[in-house]
């Protein structure tokens, strides 16, 4: 739709009809399997660019009061955990130029909204970031590129295991019955269905520097197209019906 109005209406001046957008890519993955790491890399990499990593677990559902007095029976790892209205949301706030205020997560309280918010500016590269960020169709469709990060389930579970005893306290009882109640059956049901939508899938996660190298070449390339646009608006249009 509106690239017709671009073409449509010769009159506007073309540098106002163009509205930049930024490049958004998605990465998925079980839970442990170097999402966040791989993400890292990325913006260490694009030190030069403004990048932004946006995180799904930011737009985790609070919990009811009973739901929180019988937090082991609450499935964290379903689609319905995260409140994907607000996330779009955000997105499109973002895609549209405005600053926007993420809640934070608190893994150790269960609670969202843990002041202050993260403020996050509109960037030139937006990272989503998430166990299911690839469920949803219309959070796909905001994806110029989507990464799937695939490291096999024990590894997962092993990184599982430390992370959550050591950084949130958890028993090893407790992580081990999440995982089988929870955990492993929803990577089965939701996760690994959406390694198809993934353009690229990456073993081994952040050890994988080829893989990351490659990724960072593609989206400077994709980056230096959108400068291209800037100087020469008309571009644009042509640009927009390139697939990636
Ligand atoms: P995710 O975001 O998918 O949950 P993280 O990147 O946070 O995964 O990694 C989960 C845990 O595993 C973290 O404690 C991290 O330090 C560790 N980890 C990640 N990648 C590696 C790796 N390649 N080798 C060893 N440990 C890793
Ligand atoms: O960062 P990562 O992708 O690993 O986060 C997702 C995982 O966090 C899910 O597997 C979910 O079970 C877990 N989680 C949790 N406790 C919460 C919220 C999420 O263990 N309060």
């Amino acid at each position: 739709q509106e690239r017709h109005s671009e073409v449509e209406q010769p009159t506007t001046s073309a540098t106002e009809n163009v509205v930049m957008q930024p490049f958004v890519i998605g990465v998925a993955g079980g839970a442990a399997s170097g999402k966040t790491t791989v993400c890292d890399m990325i913006i260490q990499q694009l030190h030069d660019q403004r990048v932004v990593l946006v995180n799904q677990d930011s737009f985790y559902h609070n919990l009811t009061p009973e739901e929180l007095a019988r937090v082991h029976e609450y499935n964290f790892d379903h689609p319905d955990a995260f409140d994907t209205e607000q996330l779009l949301a955000s997105m499109d706030k973002l895609r549209n130029g405005q600053a926007v205020d993420i809640p934070n997560y608190d893994f150790k309280s269960y609670k969202n909204n843990v002041f202050p918010p993260r403020r996050v500016n509109p960037s030139d590269v937006i990272i989503l970031e998430g166990i299911l960020i690839f469920h949803d169709p219309r959070v796909r469709e905001l994806m110029n590129m989507k990464i799937f990060v695939d490291t096999d389930a024990d590894v997962r579970l092993a990184r599982r295991i430390r992370r959550d005893t050591v950084e949130k306290n958890r028993d090893i009882g407790t992580v081990l019955d999440q995982y089988s109640k929870f955990v492993k059956p929803a990577f089965d049901d939701f996760i690994l269905p959406t390694k198809k939508y993934a353009d690229i899938i990456i073993p081994r996660g952040g050890d994988n520097h080829v893989a990351i190298d490659l990724i960072v070449q593609h989206i400077r390339t994709k980056l230096g197209q959108h400068d291209l646009c800037k100087i020469y608006p008309n571009l644009y249009v042509i640009q927009s019906t390139f697939q990636i």
